[in-house]
């Protein structure tokens, strides 16, 4: 099937992926005005009344960009929900996105129809995130446009499947739009994502290590300087297993080499002392050599995926 319209727009098959505390609106639009889908954490606009001019501001700066660049517009940009029980605003953010049309709504963390719905009713569309085929299966049932597969290796909230694997299962039966994630972080690894059936790659981690992105300088250097070898993979902080920096879990005083496993009772998406102290990363970020601006990561994955396939003669 093909990709919906509005994903025409993008100058690599790319969506920056949403990162709890990290992603703000300058990020968002840097991102889709270098051609890639941008996305935050409507959790991350604090109070909730921030949500209302971070979308404003948004919609804003991306016109007047289309405006002045119409042969390269922007790409459309997207909300992550989490649809769980810890989190007491979904209702109102849902409805602050239905005032703005957001063009893409990502939903993890739970499936459910009405949301679905509303979204498709200001004409948007949704993209769940999974980390099986099962959980695949329910999101589609339930109306979900698109899947957005977390295979291993991927920071934040892992699977642990391989994409091989992932993409294998799912492909099989489900025709809609597909976007991997985990560990992708060069212009090879997006071509290899769309290789194995996948329509775009979700990025998140090498977007912490830049300049527009909300987080300490000690945390973009530590994506910098780090390497798979340096990830650790715990359920430990929210309840829900997930990728970390070592570094991060040693200054916070604990060993990641004998981390306890965490009480499910005690599950805590929306926990940002954890986010803060404890920080999320994918295994890619050997990749990443440098702070720089978002534009200029986007820049040198798109050579690179130009690259690519060259050397495969696509
Ligand atoms: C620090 C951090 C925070 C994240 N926060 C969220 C979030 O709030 N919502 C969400 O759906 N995914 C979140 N993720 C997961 C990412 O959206 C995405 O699945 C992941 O970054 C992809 O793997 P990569 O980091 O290896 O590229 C987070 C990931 C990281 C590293």
């Amino acid at each position: 099937m093909a990709l919906p319209a509005l994903f025409d727009r993008l100058r690599l098959p790319v969506i920056g992926s949403p990162l709890f505390i990290i992603s703000c609106p300058e990020l968002v639009i840097a991102q889709c005005k270098a051609g890639i889908v941008g996305s935050f954490p409507a959790l991350n606009a604090r109070p909730q009344s921030q949500l209302d001019e971070w979308l404003h501001q948004i919609t804003e700066e991306l016109a007047a960009w289309d405006r002045d660049h119409p042969d390269s517009p922007a790409a459309p940009y997207a909300v992550n929900q989490i649809v769980h029980r810890s989190n007491p605003r979904l209702e109102e953010d849902v409805a602050t996105c239905a005032k703005w049309k957001v063009p893409i709504v990502i939903t993890s963390l739970g499936a459910r129809p009405e949301l679905n719905d509303a979204v498709h009713g200001w004409g948007g569309i949704t993209l769940h995130d999974v980390i099986d085929d099962r959980f695949a299966h329910k999101a589609v049932e339930k109306g979900a446009d698109g899947l957005i597969l977390v295979a291993a290796g991927a920071g934040g909230h892992a699977g642990r499947l391989s994409p091989f694997a992932l993409v294998q299962e799912v492909r099989a039966w489900f025709d809609g739009p597909i976007a991997l994630s985990g560990a992708i972080a060069t212009g090879g690894a997006i071509l290899a994502a769309q290789a194995m059936g996948a329509d775009l790659a979700y990025i998140g981690s090498p977007f912490i290590a830049t300049e527009e992105a909300n987080a300490v300088q000690a945390y973009k250097q530590a994506i910098v300087d780090g390497r798979a070898e340096d990830i650790v993979y715990s359920n430990l902080f929210t309840g829900v297993h997930g990728n970390y920096l070592r570094t991060s879990i040693v200054n916070a005083g604990l060993d990641p080499d004998h981390l306890p496993e965490s009480d499910p009772s005690a599950m805590n998406f929306g926990g940002a002392k954890a986010w803060k102290d404890i920080w999320g990363s994918g295994q890619g970020i050997g990749a990443v050599h440098a702070i720089e601006p978002a534009a200029a990561r986007i820049d040198r994955l798109r050579a690179e995926y130009a690259a690519a396939r060259a050397r495969l003669a696509l």
